[in-house]
């Protein structure tokens, strides 16, 4: 799968040199019930789950270029609720001890522009829990539009019921052709960098 560099990030594929880091935060409590997956019980659980992140090719390992070391996750999947639409939808986790700074932010805002410049995508889709703010918050700066509410959309693994609140961004927003209210120089920005449209802050 293709490299991809951000200021202080490389998103590249899965290793097995990769597994105690992956250990570390996939055996969090705080980490896989916010994204729908059961804490790794123990390494071996983590092992299989690398063999099938190693062999997806669809989920980025995220390192820290200052440490190289692994820090999170991030994926570019089908998205399964658009059926023929060439969609994809973006999931990610960091490490506890990482949050906040921004990382994640950085990560799915190169993503999206792989997926739309590199991948040719239609839309790119994201959702979270109605209770995981911090997601929410990576999303609204990512730029994504609000769609609603899927209400009983997941049962978790923990047999809890939950709502998931959808976004996604179009190509024609991505590109700044679904705007004519701006300059040919605004438009050629990133959809993130732009003024947002009228009435949407
Ligand atoms: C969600 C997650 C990926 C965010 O990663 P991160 O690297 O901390 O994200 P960022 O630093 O880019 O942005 C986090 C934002 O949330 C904000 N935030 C933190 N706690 C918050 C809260 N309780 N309410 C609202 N916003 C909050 C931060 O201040 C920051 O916003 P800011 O830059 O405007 O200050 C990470 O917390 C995580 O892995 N959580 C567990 C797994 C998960 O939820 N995965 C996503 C499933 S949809």
């Amino acid at each position: 799968m293709r490299v991809i560099e951000t200021e202080r990030l490389k998103l590249r594929g899965w290793k097995f040199g990769d597994l105690d880091d992956l250990y570390h935060y996939g055996k969090n409590p705080r980490i896989g019930p916010a994204a729908g997956w059961q804490p790794y019980a123990n390494k071996a659980v983590a092992l299989s789950v690398l063999h099938s992140l190693m062999s997806r090719g669809e989920n980025w390992a995220i390192e820290l270029r200052e440490t190289e070391r692994v820090i999170g996750s991030i994926s570019l999947t089908t998205d399964l609720k658009r059926g023929e639409m060439n969609a994809k939808i973006i999931g990610y986790n960091i490490a506890e001890e990482q949050w906040g700074n921004g990382y994640a932010t950085e990560a799915t805002k190169a993503v999206v522009r792989y997926g739309f410049e590199v991948m040719d995508v239609s839309v790119i889709a994201i959702s979270h829990y109605p209770f995981n703010m911090r997601s929410k918050r990576v999303i609204e700066k990512c730029g994504f539009t609000y769609e609603g509410t899927l209400r009983h959309a997941f049962r978790r693994f923990d047999g809890e019921v939950l709502d998931l609140v959808c976004y996604s961004i179009l190509r024609e927003e991505f590109y700044g052709q679904d705007r004519d209210d701006i300059t040919d120089e605004e438009r050629a920005k990133p959809h993130y960098e732009r003024t947002p449209p009228p009435g949407q802050s």
